[in-house]
């Protein structure tokens, strides 16, 4: 089969996500069949780098365009947001980029724009630095509005935070106790690792920086389980949980199974149970446990709902509620999130995440411990949530968590350039009965 235009497949993925509210990590998989294998990356890098800088790139189409493109039109838009952003960020000979573009209009039966496209783009390149004069006179967040105002009321430092989500993420490894050491794995690696060599940071004992990022083809023993991909901030997940082989334990929210897994490898003998709602992602988890040589019980469930999946009575040790969120502590992971997420969506996270936190407590065994996690940075889904829960269930205590010394009952990381991603956690432990009466 001919393969298409990787210019082309990215103007198509970006129309879905600004359009249609669809996200990179489904369309990317999606659109590879269409690619030629080598061009995979390319189509990632445009579309991941078009929607990490899409506010810079609307400004310079604007700056030739006195109506902006609507309608069926769309399509010729995120063409030339791939054309702009290849010109500004990406090494390729300027001219022929211009020309693949150009001559993606083809492929996209877009050929009465082929003329507009062309003179757009090579507009710009001659009159580049004026433009782009205008575009950057002042400092642009290359977030939404209602996002910088939400972190503008609870940071003092929220220009920092947005400026490291405008960076592009490190790729960091969680190293499998039951096969290695971090130190061998990273002299496995040699210069490809970077951290956590002569670092004084407070990192998770088995998380490993690379360099630079790899595909985990080049990880080595990677399908026989000595790594997995995971940020730094994520690994403090199982290890705050403290799971003891023989202990019933629940993921609550566990797809794709990076926690159920690290859980795993810290307790094999723990009998584990990995729920999520979305059964295509269960397969991951699946996929997971078995490039680990683990065993759990994969259900596919709902979180607020405990009876439908679970036989009245059964009650856990532990349980890993790594809630649904907002996701803006991984932007610079996932930069569509920055223009998939409306304002009017954290609400009802918040209301989902009080939700599974309320059903999942009935599960919990007397001094059982839950541990609340997010990978978001907004106060309404993490302390202000675990607040609220602690004031209405007089049976639940803030538990201490250790990180590197500091003892605290809640945490928030944010993103940091060689560190983790923006993360929360909260431990809550149940009382036994007698101190409730
Ligand atoms: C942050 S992700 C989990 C990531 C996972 N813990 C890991 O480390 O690989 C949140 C998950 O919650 C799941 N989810 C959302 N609503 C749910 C519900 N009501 N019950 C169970 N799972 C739910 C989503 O399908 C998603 O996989």
């Amino acid at each position: 089969m001919k393969k298409r235009s990787s210019r082309a497949v990215s103007a198509q993925i970006l129309l879905q996500v600004l359009d249609e509210g669809k996200s990179l990590s489904s369309l990317i998989p999606e659109a590879s069949v269409q690619l030629d294998s080598q061009d995979l990356p390319l189509v990632q890098e445009i579309t991941f780098g078009v929607c990490r800088v899409l506010p810079r790139l609307e400004r310079i189409i604007q700056q030739f365009l006195e109506k902006p493109l609507k309608g069926k039109t769309r399509l010729v838009h995120c063409l030339l947001l791939v054309g702009l952003y290849q010109l500004l960020y990406m090494r390729v000979p300027t001219h022929a980029a211009v020309d693949e573009v150009v001559n993606a209009t083809k492929s996209l039966k877009l050929e009465h724009f082929r003329g507009l496209t062309n003179g757009v783009l090579r507009r710009f390149l001659r009159e580049q630095e004026a433009i782009l004069a205008i575009v950057d006179k002042h400092w642009q967040t290359l977030h939404p509005e209602w996002f910088v105002n939400k972190l503008k009321q609870a940071y003092p430092h929220w220009r920092e935070i947005i400026e490291a989500n405008n960076q592009r993420p490190p790729m960091w490894l969680r190293i499998n106790p039951q096969r290695t050491e971090r130190a061998d794995y990273a002299g496995l690696l040699g210069e490809r690792a970077k951290y956590p060599e002569n670092s004084t940071a407070c990192i998770p004992p088995c998380a490993l920086l690379l360099a630079k990022p790899l595909p985990v083809s080049q990880l080595p023993h990677f399908e026989q389980g000595w790594a997995t991909v995971q940020d730094a901030h994520a690994q403090w997940s199982a290890l705050l949980l403290g799971a003891e082989n023989g202990e019933s334990v629940l993921d609550a929210c566990a797809a794709p199974g990076g926690k159920t897994t690290h859980i795993l490898e810290l307790a094999p003998q723990a009998e584990v149970i990995a729920l999520d709602i979305e059964e295509n992602r269960l397969k991951r988890v699946t996929e997971n446990l078995h490039r680990l040589g683990q065993q759990a019980k994969v259900i596919c469930g709902d979180a607020t709902q405990p009876e439908t999946w679970l036989p009245e009575g059964v009650m856990f040790d532990k349980i890993l509620l790594d809630a649904p969120c907002s996701a803006t502590g991984v932007i610079r992971r996932h930069p569509d999130i920055k223009w998939l997420r409306q304002a009017t969506d954290i609400a009802e996270l918040v209301a989902l995440q009080g939700k599974i936190l309320h059903a999942l407590w009935q599960r919990l065994k007397p001094n059982g411990v839950l541990l609340y996690a997010t990978c978001s940075v907004l106060p309404e889904e993490n302390s202000e949530q675990i607040t609220r829960f602690l004031q209405a269930m007089p049976d639940a205590l803030a538990g201490e968590m250790d990180f590197c010394g500091e003892k605290v009952s809640q945490k928030q990381f944010f993103p940091s350039a060689e560190g983790g991603d923006g993360f929360f956690y909260a431990k809550l432990v149940k009382r036994a009965n007698e101190e409730t009466r």
